[in-house]
């Protein structure tokens, strides 16, 4: 049985997949030819056709999001894509980049032509040099090659590409966050609206997009709308980068069209390691409610995660076995959350503070029944009561894991201890102890 389907991946175990010689090989930057002959609204036209929805976490339409952009206002239009990937389990972005950069490329040329944009950025998380300096190589091939600066391919269209480089902090992949950081300023939310396509960078129109959103527009521009939209589910469309992480025999990046499930998933990586059984799983990440086994045939499109009671995300499947504490595991997303909060607003700066508090405790078995009731208080503070979605992802490990595996946190404190890892929750209780 297979269900893949490779088109972003389709050539990443040739040696020089990453080479703009092995993208033309492949017929690379044919698309962008073809999109500069269309009209602009066309080449929107047709990515609303398609059914593409984003791919970095909330699946907005990127159609409808680029005709959102002002058309004849004189004004300056700016693309930005989002390659700050940082979230914990999210890891497609990434290889993309490492293995086909110029797949991006001519991606955002299209996306910058298609809402008259003249810049484009690229705003990389700084943890990633050797991802930075792959990406460095393939636009400068681009430029010499006539596929950016001045009158690109002799069609009269002009664009500059810039690549910027973060400092590392997840919130800067929050879009607004990102602007800010883009202009030299400290990334924090912006409050909306207006929203970036109105005021974005440099308060100009802008679209923001994620790297697989924007490098799945050159395949659509060469097959059509018909061919994207033929994959995928109703309301979802097309193929997608499924990243599984953790407890596989074989993890890594598997494109298949949305709608495959973790079950047919787990088939293509060889299953769960060797002697042991699925626990716990996110559909799309970290800030995603946790899955359990008898989620294991949720069809992984937005509606089916949805009904399901999580979230398809950033589609990061993190697989767990019956050898992981669930608590642990809660706590070191949530010191992830405490550590990432950016500070601008009181529940999410102070609550995330508190959870981790309370989590060491439960987790090393010195806490109380009543902190099981406290965490979901304190949660209930913090989520819908925040400045951004960051809080809201904090909150959904602590309240799904709760919901599933309630009684692994009591066995914490009937136990005094994590059953899991007696020697290293004493460290947790001296550590962590308020
Ligand atoms: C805390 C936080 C972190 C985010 N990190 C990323 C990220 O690393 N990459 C990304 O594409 N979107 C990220 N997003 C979502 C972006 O705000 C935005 O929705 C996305 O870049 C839009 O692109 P798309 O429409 O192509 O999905 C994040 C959102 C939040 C709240
Ligand atoms: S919710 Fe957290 S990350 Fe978002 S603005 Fe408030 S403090 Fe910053």
């Amino acid at each position: 049985m297979t269900k893949l389907t490779p088109v972003l991946s389709a050539h990443w175990d040739e040696a020089d997949s990453f080479t703009i010689g092995a993208y033309k090989r492949h017929g690379g930057y044919g698309a962008v030819v073809k999109a500069l002959e269309m009209e602009p609204d066309a080449v929107i036209q047709l990515v609303k056709d398609s059914g593409l929805r984003g791919r970095g976490g909330a699946g907005f339409p990127t159609g409808m999001k680029w005709g959102f952009i002002p058309q004849g206002d004189n004004k300056d239009h700016y693309l930005v894509v989002n390659a700050d990937e940082s979230e914990p389990g999210t890891c497609k972005d990434m290889p993309l980049l490492m293995a086909n950069p110029h797949v991006l490329i001519e991606g955002i040329i299209i996306a910058s032509y298609a809402i008259r944009a003249g810049y484009a950025f690229i705003y990389i998380r700084g943890e990633v040099t050797h991802v930075v300096r792959r990406l460095q190589a393939a636009i400068a091939e681009a430029y010499a090659a006539g596929h950016l600066g001045k009158n690109i391919q002799g069609k009269g269209y002009d664009l500059e590409l810039v690549l910027h480089v973060g400092a590392g902090a997840y919130i800067c992949g929050e879009e607004t966050a990102l602007l800010d950081s883009l202009e030299g300023f400290r990334g924090q939310p912006r409050l909306r609206p207006p929203f970036p396509a109105i005021a974005g960078l440099y308060a100009k129109p802008t679209v923001v997009n994620n790297v697989e959103s924007i490098s799945s527009v050159p395949s659509i521009i060469n097959n059509g709308a018909e061919w994207f939209s033929a994959m995928g589910t109703e309301k979802s469309k097309g193929y997608t980068l499924y990243s599984l992480s953790g407890h596989v025999a074989n993890p890594g990046q598997f494109e298949a069209p949305l709608g495959i499930t973790l079950r047919e998933l787990l088939e293509l990586a060889g299953g769960i390691r060797p002697g042991h059984q699925l626990k716990f799983w996110t559909p799309g990440g970290s800030s995603t409610p946790i899955f359990t086994a008898e989620h294991l045939d949720v069809a992984l499109d937005y509606e089916g995660v949805s009904a399901a009671g999580s979230m398809l995300g950033t589609k990061a499947l993190q697989v767990f076995d019956e050898t992981t504490c669930i608590v642990r595991a809660v706590l070191r997303w949530t010191e992830f959350y405490k550590h990432e909060s950016c500070g601008k607003c009181t529940p999410c700066r102070e609550g995330t503070w508190w959870l981790v508090q309370i989590l060491r405790d439960l987790e090393a078995g010195i806490g109380t029944a009543a902190d099981l009731d406290k965490l979901l208080d304190v949660v209930d503070n913090i989520m819908g009561r925040s400045f951004c979605a960051l809080a809201d992802g904090a909150a959904s490990p602590i309240i799904s894991s709760l919901k599933y595996f309630r009684e692994e946190y009591m066995q914490h404190l009937t136990t005094g201890g994590c059953p899991f890892d007696p020697v290293a929750s004493t460290v947790f209780a001296t550590a962590g102890s308020r």
